[in-house]
Parts: C-alpha cells; structure tokens; sequence
C-alpha cells in the first residue's frame, strides 16, 4: 500500500500521508511525499497543494526506528526544502499531532491551518536531538527567536490555539479536514495569495543585543538541563538563525543535529522512548483477553500511600471511597487529601474548582459495607501480613465477583495474601511509588494465581490512571526495591570504607541521578529500612555482612529530615542538606567497628560500587523473570528512581559499558568484598557470548 497519496481535486492537488499507526516520516513516506511533489508541480490544472495526514494525526515526525540506520534519500531535510520550493502555494491540514519532522513539513508549508487540540512541538530534545529538517531555522522566522527556543529546548508542543496565538498557524479550522483545506486554499487562491516562504522570513529577535540573550539562553540551560547534550545545541542552532542566511543555518542545523544523532545519550533517550511503549506488551495478553470495565474504585487505608493513590484515582476522574478503621483517622486522611491539592492551588498547577472536582470524587467510608459493589480494591493499610490477610479475607465476603482486589504491598508475598481469599485469580498487586498522585512509576505485580483477565485490567488501569506499567513477578522488593537495596549496601559500605555521604550523593548526582542515596534516605526517615536490616541480620547466612553506620545514627535518633539530623544536618523546617558536624566521629566509629583503614575513594569507584551493584542484582531479576525484559528495569528506574533517562536505565548502561567490562569489575569486587558480590550467572553467560541484556530473551 502506497504510504502517500496524490489525486488532483479541481484546481487542487491534495497530499495524504497515510502510515499508520502516527504518519511516521519513514523512506518510503519521504519518497513518496517528494514523488507527489512533483506530480503536483507539474500538473498544469493544480494551482494550490494540501498537505494532509490520514489516521489520527498528521505526523508523530521522523521514524525513530530509522536512527543509526544508513541514511535514504531523500532525507527529510531535503524534502522540506522542496515544499518550500513549490511555486504553487502549499496549504499543512494539521490535525492530531504534528511532532518534531511532522512540524517540520509543516513549516515547510507555505500556510498551516489547524483545529484547536492539535498538539504542534519539537520534542527532538526529549530523544536527545534538536529538529534536523530546518526546524531550528524556520520555527524561529514564524514565531520569533524566544518562542522558538522556548518550544524546541522544552520539547513540549502547544494547542492549536496556542499555536494561533504565536503566529505559528494561519487559522483553525472545525470539522471536516479535506473540506477545511479546500475552502482555506480556495480563499488564498481568490484573494491571489501566493507562496510565502517561511524560510525567506527574518527573524524576529526580542532584545537588542543578540550576544547577551544568547548567552543567557545558555546559561539558563546549563542551569535547567544540566549533563544534557542536545539543549545546548538547540541554542547553537537557533543563533545560526539569527547570524546566517537560511542555506548556511540550515548547513549548521545538520552539523548539530548529526552530533546529537551519534551522541550516546540519544540511544538512550530513544531507548527510554521504546522501553515505555515495550512495557505494555505482555506475553500471554494478546489476542482476546479483554481488561474488565473499571468505574469505580475503593482504597483502604489512608496513610501516606492511601491517601496518594485515592489521589491518583480522582486526578483520572474515577470516584473512590477511601476506608479507614474510624472517624479521626478518616478525617486526617481527607484532610490530607484537601491540603496536598491545596499546596497545587496555591502554587497555581490546579485551579480551586478542578480541587473542589477531585475532591468530590474521594468519599471517605468506615464500613466495608460500602466496597460491595466497586470495580476495584486497592489496599494500602500497614505493611504487616497479619492485617492485610484480615482486610483480603474481608473483601473476600463482601466484594462483588470479578472485583479486582489489588495489594500495595512492597515487600510482602502477594501470594498469601491472595491465598487468605477464595479467588486469587483476581488479586494482583499494584505497587505505587510514594508521593503516589505524582510517581509515574506502577510495579503491577503479577501473583502465581492471577489471571490473565486480572492482569490486562491491573495495566489498563495503570494506564488510565497515567502511570507507567511495568508487570513485575513476586519476590522480596519486586524489582525496584529488591535493586535498591544492594545500591543502599553499597553506598553505605562505602561511607565505613573512606567516603562522605556528600562526596557519594554528588558522584551520583553528577553521573545524573535526581539524588544521592544519602539525602535520599534521609526524606524517606532512616527507620524505614531498620525494620528490614533487622530482619536480615537473623536470616542471612554469616558471609553477607551488613553496613553497621545505619544502627548507629538509629541509637541517636538521627533518622534523617524528620529529625532534623541524618545523614546531613536539616535547619528548623528546612529540607536543604547540609554537612551535620556529628557525622565524622560516627563514620569513625563504624570504620573501627568493621575493622576498616579509611581511605580516599575516587568518584569512578563510588560509581561502580553502586551502579553495578544494581545491575549485577538486575541480572538475576532477569534470569528469575521476575522482569519481563531488561528495558522493563531500566523504565522502573527511570521512572521510579531518579535514574537519569539519557543514561537509558541500569541496564542500558551496563550494555553500554560492555558487559565484559561490567563482569571484570563485578569479578574484581567479588574477589576483594567478598560474598554479595558473586557475579550473577547470566551476567556471566551474556558476557562470555558477547551478548547484552538488551537483546537478551528469556528462554523457555
Ligand atoms: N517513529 C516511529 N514510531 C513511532 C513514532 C515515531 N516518530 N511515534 C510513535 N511511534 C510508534 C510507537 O512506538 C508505537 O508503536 P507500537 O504500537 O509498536 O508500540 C506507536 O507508534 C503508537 O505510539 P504511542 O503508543 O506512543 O501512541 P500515543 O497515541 O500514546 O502517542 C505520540 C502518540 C504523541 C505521537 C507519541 O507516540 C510520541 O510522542 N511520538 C514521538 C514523537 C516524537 O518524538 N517525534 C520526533 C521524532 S524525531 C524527528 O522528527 C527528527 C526530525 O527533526 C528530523
Ligand atoms: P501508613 O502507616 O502511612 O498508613 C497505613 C494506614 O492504614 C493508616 O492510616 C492506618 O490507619 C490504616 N489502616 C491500618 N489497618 C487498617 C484496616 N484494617 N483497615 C483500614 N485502614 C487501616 O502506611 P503507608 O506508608 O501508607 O503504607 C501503606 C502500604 O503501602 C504498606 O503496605 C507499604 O508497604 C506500602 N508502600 C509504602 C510506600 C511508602 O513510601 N510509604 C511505597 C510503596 C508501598
């Protein structure tokens, strides 16, 4: 099937891009759209052109899958520069979404119309690129040099109406496409509008001083976006539009755009892009299993989790009763409910009515009585087994067939909470990340029992909810937290072995993690892991020794910011860490204690120590299928845990590395550490076939 479509209607010559599922702008699209080009060109009767895209949007943009490939002619710049070239005035039909190359051909066009949802943006930036068909050159001659880069360094694209506003289209349009290009083309011809060249525009620079406010931009940058490679080149290209002619800007444009394609934090940030959409493909929920209706929904326990997921559920406009044990504890979760949107009012990302909206979804109930009918259960009372197999065997009797009853519970086993009811096919865990109404990240865990049905409807609500799903298998932590915990170890280890909590968490920061393990711990409260490492100290086996500085800060109450002492020291309601002056003598104390020499630690080693401690972990979760695939880890931490996203994940980075590479270090550290260093076997298999976890897949 022909990706392009030309037929001549009258005096017009209509354009269709027609490549399911987003009009990506493949070989075979580009070829087609330069051929339709040149039938419009030369054929006499065709005084005008629309450019149309069929399906839900007119272009998602260049094909991603293409990147890294041997470049095809014709490249899309060059197609661009043929549209602008038609003498015959060209007419984009937006709707949907024009993204990134899709905006491009647009600005190709000589006129753009669009109706009011179309979403128009460069998101180059979020893949590690800038726009490479001569977005950089013609975005800034349409709407100015500050919008531009504005849109192009934040890759967030505007409305239809926004783009109205800014100048970036001629007008929006209602209705039916076709028939909307055909009267706004028909109107240019009868007023005898001809072409109008975006290219052959200048650019209209808000200051005086082109100098400075590139300057400034580039600070604003590094400050923003630090470690990030391609935004500081959005600038660059967007000064070229300022300084050069358009041939010369658009020759720049291509040299930057080039450094990016190659860079590795573009492989990355595409990774991230396709690990995203891979998580939804779940072997076994193909075909015909179908998610169950979910319209209402119920949580139970309405704590720090409780209330964040009620939360979640409001913001996706599915009303929720909340249940807690009695009136007080009811009123402080609502309150909490109340106060947190109302912290979003006051900081102007809500307004009051959308508050009032949500809030009236949330019901707060005391009696079970009132989940008889819900669709959907999520439980989030303490993290004690005994009372989460009380409240499943209560949902049990009370909840309608076909409910699906979710736990979110971090670390205790799924299936015997599923086994305290009579239908464990229907219960599944959804473990939320705390602040759960912002946490993109869902673990949907999937117990030995769950049904397939049970599953789709867990993903379909996580989707709903705008979560990223990633299905997880039962073990201690899941994946996520069963990963942080060796980081935890480590990073600790290297505290009682020479390093600083700063010099660790600004290593980490610096590699690109959102925080240090250190300050980290210290918001989450210190006492949150001692339950844990007190019970590992009774059943580990005697060569996994544990870090001994955590039980010291215990003895002296410095459990982190609710303290006002950790880790770091916290000033009376501040969250800044800063250097807590009783840290010396205890990161002494518990050197002396492991019978440790202090040393110096480079910052190469704390990333090492740390990050292959997660990826070593990573592999056995792998080898488990515990995690469907390595990007399915590398998603988790991206969205749960602070991991850079142009670093692509745990696991991409160890790809990256070569797993040779990360096998010898691991090797090395097993040899000199002892016991929790053993290097993972498929770690060891991958690396001495010389594969990756990448492209590894789990054999039967
Ligand atoms: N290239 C190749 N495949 C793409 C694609 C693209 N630009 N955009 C989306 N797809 C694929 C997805 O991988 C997915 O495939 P799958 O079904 O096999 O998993 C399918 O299209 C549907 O995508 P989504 O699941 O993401 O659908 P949504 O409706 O949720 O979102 C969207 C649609 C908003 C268009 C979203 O897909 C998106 O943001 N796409 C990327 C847009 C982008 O970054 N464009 C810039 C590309 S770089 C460029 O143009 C360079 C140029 O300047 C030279
Ligand atoms: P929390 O202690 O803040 O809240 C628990 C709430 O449950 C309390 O308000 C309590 O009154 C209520 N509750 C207890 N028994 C109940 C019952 N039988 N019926 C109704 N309500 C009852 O605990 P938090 O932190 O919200 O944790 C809840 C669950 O979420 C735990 O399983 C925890 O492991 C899990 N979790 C916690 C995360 C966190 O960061 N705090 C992150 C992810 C999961």
């Amino acid at each position: 099937m022909a990706t392009v479509r030309f037929e001549q209607s009258g005096n017009l010559g209509l354009i269709t891009l027609d490549n399911p599922p987003v009009n990506a702008l493949n070989h075979a699209l580009r070829a087609g759209l330069a051929d339709a080009l040149r039938q419009a060109e030369q054929t006499p009767e065709v005084q005008a052109v629309l450019l149309l895209g069929e399906g839900r949007g007119f272009s998602a943009g260049a094909d991603i899958k293409e990147f890294g490939q041997p470049p095809r002619e014709p490249g899309l710049p060059e197609v661009v520069n043929a549209i602008e070239a038609s003498t015959k005035p060209v007419v984009a039909v937006l709707h949907g979404n024009a993204l990134g190359g899709g905006l491009e051909v647009a600005l190709g066009a000589h006129y753009r119309i669009a109706t009011a949802d179309t979403q128009l943006g460069v998101p180059e930036v979020k893949l590690g690129l800038l726009p490479g068909a001569g977005g950089t050159q013609r975005l800034p001659r349409v709407v100015g040099a500050s919008t531009a880069l504005q849109m192009i360094v934040s890759g967030t694209p505007v409305n239809g109406e926004a783009a109205l506003a800014a100048g970036l289209i001629d007008a929006l349009y209602q209705g039916d496409r076709v028939q909307a290009g055909i009267a706004f083309a028909q109107r240019l011809l009868a007023e005898g509008q001809g072409v109008r060249r975006s290219g052959e525009r200048t650019v209209a620079l808000e200051s005086e001083d082109a100098g400075a406010f590139f300057a400034t931009q580039r600070a604003e940058v590094e400050r923003k976006h630090p470690g990030l490679f391609s935004p500081l080149r959005c600038v660059a290209a967007v000064e070229a539009a300022v300084q050069l002619p358009l041939a010369e800007g658009l020759k720049r444009e291509r040299e930057l755009f080039i450094e990016c394609l190659h860079s590795p934090q573009r492989a990355a940030l595409v990774h991230a892009f396709f690990a995203e959409r891979e998580a939804s493909k779940v072997p076994g929920l193909e075909g015909d299993v179908r998610p169950r209706p979910v319209d209402t929904a119920a949580v139970i326990g309405g704590g720090t989790m409780g209330v964040g997921i009620a939360m979640s559920f409001a913001n996706a406009g599915l009303p929720v009763k909340l249940l807690e044990v009695d009136q007080a504890a009811l009123a402080r979760a609502l309150q909490r409910a109340r106060d947190t949107y109302g912290a979003s009012v006051k900081r102007g990302s809500l307004s009051a009515a959308d508050m009032e909206q949500r809030l009236a979804l949330i019901e707060g109930v005391t009696d079970y009585n009132a989940l008889a009918q819900v669709d959907v259960v999520v439980e989030a009372v303490f993290e004690d087994m005994a009372v989460k197999r009380q409240v499943f065997s209560t949902l049990d009797a009370i909840c309608k067939p076909g409910a699906l009853l979710a736990s979110n519970t971090s670390s205790l086993d799924l299936n015997e909470i599923a086994a305290s009811t009579r239908r464990p096919e229907d219960v599944i865990g959804l473990h939320f990340f705390s602040p759960a109404n912002v946490m993109r990240l869902l673990e949907v865990v999937r117990g030995e029992k769950t049904s397939a049905t049970t599953l789709a409807t867990g993903m379909a609500l996580g989707k709903r909810l705008k979560k990223v799903c990633a299905v997880v298998g039962v073990c201690d932590g899941f994946v996520g937290n069963r990963m942080l915990f060796q980081y935890g170890r480590e990073s600790e280890f290297l505290l009682e072995e020479g390093a600083t909590p700063e010099q660790v968490d600004a290593a980490l920061r610096k590699f690109g993690m959102a925080m240090g393990p250190f300050a980290m711990r210290d918001l989450s409260g210190l006492d949150i892991g001692m339950a844990i490492r007190n019970r590992q100290r009774e059943q580990l086996p005697a060569q996994y020794t544990l870090p001994c500085l955590l039980d010291l800060l215990f003895e002296k109450n410095m459990l982190g910011q609710k303290t006002g002492s950790g880790f770091y020291r916290y000033e009376n309601g501040s969250r800044t860490p800063l250097p807590n002056p009783e840290l010396p003598a205890l990161l002494d104390a518990a050197s002396r204690q492991q019978g440790i020499e202090r040393r110096a630690l480079s910052d190469d080693y704390i990333l090492d120590r740390t990050l292959l401690a997660l990826v070593n972990e990573g592999a056995k979760i792998l080898a488990e299928g515990i995690a469907l695939r390595a990007s399915d880890i590398d998603l988790i931490y991206l969205n749960g845990y602070g991991f850079p996203a142009f670093r692509g994940g745990p696991m991409f980075y160890a790809d990256q590395l070569g797993l040779a590479t990360v096998l010898e270090r691991i090797e090395r550290f097993n040899r000199e550490l002892g016991a929790w260093w053993e290097p993972a076997p498929l770690l060891q298999q991958l690396a001495r076939e010389g594969g990756s976890f990448g492209a590894w897949e789990a054999r039967p």
